[in-house]
């Protein structure tokens, strides 16, 4: 029971494949309480609420990109706590370029924008909002989910690569300032490519896993151990990592090249 006490927030359970979902299952069975947020067209696919049943959480909706309802979020997560919380999970991307099929060389700014505020500045915003509330414990822990075309290029990222950049840094930048005040911890972990609804939007993804698959030594990490890997972050397992972008990715991010592609 490595979260026995905690108490925390997971954003981004749209289904059972969604990598927060299995977050939520995970942080339960741990010890912790929960309250579980996403974006209000998302919990109107009504999926959510079977996962709330078996977490016994409640669903407080949020648009991540309106500090409004960020505030509802935390102010309404504290007065059923009763107190403060013990960790967050940023799991949400999205992007608007990449959904309506338009090149990297032919971008649409105003979506740009958008798909920057959805998955990155989010990120900023949920943490002001919680800073202006002080609204996580000393010793706290924040979890962002990356991937390494921040670092990489992969073509058909697009958009989201910028984002994942500017996530990661907002997870560096932040950390600075939660930990001087707060001892708070800010990680990003850089994931496995993943079957989700958000995976499953990038163009050619279904090849590119299992490429990913055959490149790593361990092959893609599954979104159950990503579950644990968030899971530790958020135990006192980890009181003093912070400001970093952790590859779960089972070795994909320090290969060159792997014999098994070529066979
Ligand atoms: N699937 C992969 O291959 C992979 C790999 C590395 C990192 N990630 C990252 O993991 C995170 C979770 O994605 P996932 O793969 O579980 O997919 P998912 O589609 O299940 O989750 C994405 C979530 O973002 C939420 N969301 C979108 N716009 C929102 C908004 N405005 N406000 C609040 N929530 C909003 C969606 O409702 C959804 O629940 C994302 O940051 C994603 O980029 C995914």
């Amino acid at each position: 029971m490595i979260l026995k006490g905690k108490k925390g927030i997971i954003s981004g359970a749209l289904d059972s494949q969604s990598i927060a979902w299995k977050v939520a299952e995970r942080c339960v069975e741990e010890g912790a309480q929960i309250v579980l947020t996403n974006a209000p067209v998302a919990m109107r696919m009504g999926e959510i609420n079977s996962l709330a049943e078996k977490c016994q959480a409640p669903v407080i909706g949020a648009d991540a990109t309106s500090l409004e309802d960020l505030e509802n979020l935390f102010r309404k997560s504290m007065e059923h706590f009763g107190g403060k919380v013990d960790f967050v999970l940023h799991s949400i991307g999205m992007s608007v370029n990449v959904r309506k099929g338009k090149a990297y060389t032919d971008l649409n700014y105003e979506w740009m924008q958008k798909t920057f505020d959805v998955s990155a500045i989010s990120f900023h915003k949920m943490m002001q909002t919680m800073w202006k509330l002080d609204a996580i414990n000393d010793w706290g822990s924040i979890v962002g989910l990356s991937y390494i075309a921040a670092q990489r290029v992969f073509p058909d990222y697009s958009e989201m690569a910028e984002s994942k950049a500017l996530l990661e840094s907002i997870a560096r930048s932040f950390g600075y300032h939660y930990g001087t005040a707060k001892n708070v911890r800010v990680n990003t972990i850089s994931q496995s490519p993943t079957m989700t609804t958000a995976g499953k939007g990038v163009k050619g993804f279904t090849e590119f896993f299992s490429y990913a698959d055959k490149m790593s030594p361990l092959g893609n990490a599954p979104a159950e151990a990503c579950a644990d890997y968030c899971l530790a972050l958020f135990s006192n397992l980890t009181r003093y990592v912070t400001m970093q972008n952790l590859f779960h990715d089972g070795g994909f991010s320090t290969m060159g090249m792997n014999p098994a592609i070529l066979e």
